[in-house]
């Protein structure tokens, strides 16, 4: 593993997960919003100039999208031109960038629908200010950036909050994933690139649970591992769909046996402990 590791969202879903696979592993820098702001990258070239991270792992950004429509500006410095400037700067220090993209760049749900399984060369098509700011953010790393890696995800949750989540949109978005199998399926991956078990070339993987549900039916899967009446009666069933994001590329390249939502989900809840085995790696 890189001996100094700058990850920046560390307090955020995915940034916490990744903070905690990392542990034990380098030095790692997490400065807080308070220490840096993300949107003055002036700020950020100094600490990244000052540090000399030999890995920079992206976990921020405006995920919200509601957030992104209301505060368009804000959300284009944080998606767009942060990335495009950590790339820039990774570059220039000769340091690997990893960055987190999402499955709605490929945009119109009834057209991802239609696909079997939408894989990395599936044409990208926006509707939103969120993923049309990722998808700006992710070409700015493909363009500018040298040794880089854009992990596309879909719907994260945490393992350590399984609460059901009104305000879920009652949509099918894709794989629930746990933000924990994103991290240490990612830093697992990196250790292995470093000690050259594996050989992976700069590019976009997407990185998910195989499968596809909406939140309701992953709550009720969660009441019904948790043998929780209440639950299974404040969240509706709707329709289990395909699976949206093809899993062969990241598969391939990093060897993994990438696993259902479904069984991932009963490993968090049924034997938390050895979450391990949830990471599939062979
Ligand atoms: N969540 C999902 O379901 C999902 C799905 C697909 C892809 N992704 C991608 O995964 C990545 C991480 O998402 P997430 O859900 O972990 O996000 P999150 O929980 O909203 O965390 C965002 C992080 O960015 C930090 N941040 C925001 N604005 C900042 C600023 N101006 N200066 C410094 N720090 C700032 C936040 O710090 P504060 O805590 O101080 O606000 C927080 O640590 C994103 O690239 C997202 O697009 C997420």
């Amino acid at each position: 593993m890189k001996d100094k590791i700058l990850l920046l969202g560390s307090s955020g879903l995915l940034g916490s997960a990744l903070n905690k696979a990392l542990t034990g592993h380098a030095q790692v820098l997490t400065p807080s919003r308070f220490d840096l702001n993300l949107t003055d990258l002036d700020a950020l070239e100094t600490y990244i100039k000052a540090y000399k991270p030999s890995l920079i792992i992206n976990a921020a950004g405006m995920v919200s999208a509601q957030q992104c429509e209301h505060n368009a500006d804000q959300a284009f410095k944080l998606n767009t031109d942060l990335p495009a400037k950590l790339a820039q700067l990774s570059k220039a220090q000769g340091s690997t960038l990893v960055h987190f993209s999402c499955l709605d760049v490929y945009g119109d749900e009834s057209k991802v629908r239609s696909l079997s399984s939408c894989t990395e060369n599936t044409p990208t098509n926006p509707q939103n200010i969120y993923a049309e700011s990722k998808l700006l953010g992710d070409n700015a790393v493909a363009e500018h950036a040298e040794d880089y890696l854009i992990f596309r995800l879909s719907g994260l949750y945490s393992k350590q909050d399984l609460s059901v989540k009104n305000e879920r949109p009652p949509i099918v978005i894709g794989a629930p994933t746990s933000a924990e199998y994103v991290a240490v399926t990612v830093m697992r991956s990196l250790e292995r690139v470093d000690r050259g078990v594996i050989r992976v070339h700069p590019g976009v993987y997407h990185l998910s649970t195989k499968g596809d549900a909406c939140w309701q039916e992953f709550y009720r899967e969660v009441a019904m591992l948790r043998q929780n009446r209440q639950l299974l009666i404040n969240s509706p069933s709707l329709v289990t769909k395909d699976s949206r994001l093809s899993m062969d590329k990241v598969e391939d390249t990093f060897c993994l046996l990438v696993p259902s939502w479904r069984s991932q989900l009963t490993s968090i809840i049924t034997d938390p402990k050895d979450f391990a085995k949830a990471v599939g790696q062979h």
